[in-house]
């Protein structure tokens, strides 16, 4: 069975806590797109393991794990995290391999990032700065370098001379100093032995084609979340990627009919990085306690999360755009002794408005979220390992988000560890 997990708000939803939970019975854990700019916090044994480039699944001793084709990958930051794996002893999976199909974030797309977000000024999209966007820019421009590449380094001095040409001008239009094709055939050279042996031989699409065929379980994990989708997202304040559950396709090499299940997670709140609208923001005392208890600083930049309450509208748009057949919400325990608010719909120039796409990213950034306030719980619900253990408060919040989802929640996750979580409905079956 392929399973797709997906973010459903602006990322930093918890996926990689719901990857984890569910992975016992996973074959494989496939990444398919973004690089660097995820950060999957999964804890185990008390440990805080933070994976950016890495499928979640990487502890699974029964598992394989792939880094799918739309992925862009820093060689230098995935070593790292391997080693920093290894020492922490949790790189526990069958193999880590590579699509050949991914590309490689190069020095040069690290520094036109750079300076590209400093000279937007108050217009910068706040990047994760981990060269994601150029590099995505570069492979839609044919001139991005493929994993595969590493396998042919006698072709790239010309390549990498065509890919200078073209960007050492705009580098030096920015400030910069541009590279030299002696240094970038240099770094090449220096990570080729490392990613080579982890390439895989044939695009991933044919082991997990094959896997699901001899009715093995694959766990597919979507990066960043719905509104940061290159597409559907409130551009420009998005990603480069296809975040969404049919982006998973291209990112794994399968058919849609080929995903049983899509599963969206959504916290019991929401929160957001970067610039670019977030109608349901708080501001003030309330949205500090909410960051402080929910940790809620960026996996990889360690920026503090705006904070702010769940949007029905926002949320349906994910259940629609994703076709989702599952909910996970996390973080339910945060909302202990918080009057929670839910935004129904808005009201833009007087008009009312239940449906996220009725408005575009500037119109979104002047509605007005109106609220409906639920009574919440007080006690601690970090225990609870069924429904009917919570609180009624807690049961009615959970209850509220998933009737205007429009879909059964599978799971809730009420504290950071793994397993406390409160599971519905098994994933496999
Ligand atoms: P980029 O992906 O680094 O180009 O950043 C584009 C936008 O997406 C910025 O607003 C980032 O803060 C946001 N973003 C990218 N990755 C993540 C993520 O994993 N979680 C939350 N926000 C993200």
């Amino acid at each position: 069975m392929i399973v797709v997990v997906i973010g459903s708000q602006w990322g930093d939803e918890g996926k990689g806590a719901v990857v984890d939970n569910w992975g016992k019975k996973a074959d494989y854990f496939v990444r398919v797109q973004g690089g660097a700019n995820a950060g999957h916090s999964v804890i185990v044994g008390g440990k805080k393991i933070v994976l950016h480039l890495v499928p979640s699944g990487v502890t699974y001793a029964q598992a394989d794990c792939l880094l799918g084709n739309d992925m862009v990958i820093d060689p230098k930051g995935l070593i790292k995290e391997i080693d920093d794996l290894s020492a922490a002893q949790a790189l526990n999976c069958k193999s880590l391999g590579i699509s050949p199909l991914a590309h490689l974030v190069m020095p040069y797309c690290l520094e036109l990032e750079k300076l590209r977000e400093q000279a937007r000024g108050n217009n910068a999209i706040g990047t994760t700065g981990r060269g994601i966007g150029p590099t995505y820019e570069m492979r839609a421009r044919r001139l991005g370098i493929r994993m595969e590449h590493l396998r042919h380094l006698d072709i790239m001095p010309d390549y990498v001379k065509t890919i200078l040409a073209e960007i050492n001008p705009e580098i030096r239009h920015w400030g910069g100093q541009g590279f030299t094709q002696k240094d970038m055939l240099g770094f090449l050279e220096q990570y080729a032995p490392y990613l080579v042996p982890m390439i895989v031989e044939y695009p991933i699409s044919v082991t997990i084609c094959a896997a699901n065929a001899k009715g093995e379980n694959v766990l597919i994990e979507g990066a960043q979340g719905l509104e940061l989708d290159i597409t559907h997202g409130t551009y420009p304040f998005v990603t480069s990627s296809s975040t969404i559950a049919g982006g998973a396709c291209s990112g794994a090499g399968i058919g849609p009919t080929m995903i049983k299940k899509v599963i969206g997670v959504t916290k019991a709140y929401c929160t957001r990085v970067g610039a670019g609208p977030f109608p349901t923001k708080i501001n003030g005392g309330l949205a500090a306690q909410i960051q402080k208890r929910g940790n809620e600083f960026g996996a990889t930049t360690g920026r503090p999360r705006d904070v702010g309450w769940v949007d029905a509208t926002q949320l349906a748009h994910a259940a629609r755009i994703n076709g989702l057949t599952g909910l996970v919400i996390t973080k339910g325990d945060v909302l202990q002794g918080i009057e929670p608010k839910i935004c129904t719909h808005y009201v833009y120039q007087g008009r009312k408005i239940t449906n996220f796409d009725e408005l575009d990213c500037c119109e979104l950034s002047k509605a007005e979220p109106i609220y409906e306030t639920l009574p919440g719980f007080s006690e601690d619900i970090s225990g609870c390992r069924k429904f009917e253990d919570l609180p009624k408060g807690a049961q009615e919040l959970f209850s509220k988000i998933q009737t205007y989802a429009g879909v059964p929640i599978l799971a809730i996750s009420v504290g950071p560890e793994r397993g406390q979580t409160i599971i519905m409905k098994d994933l496999w079956q």
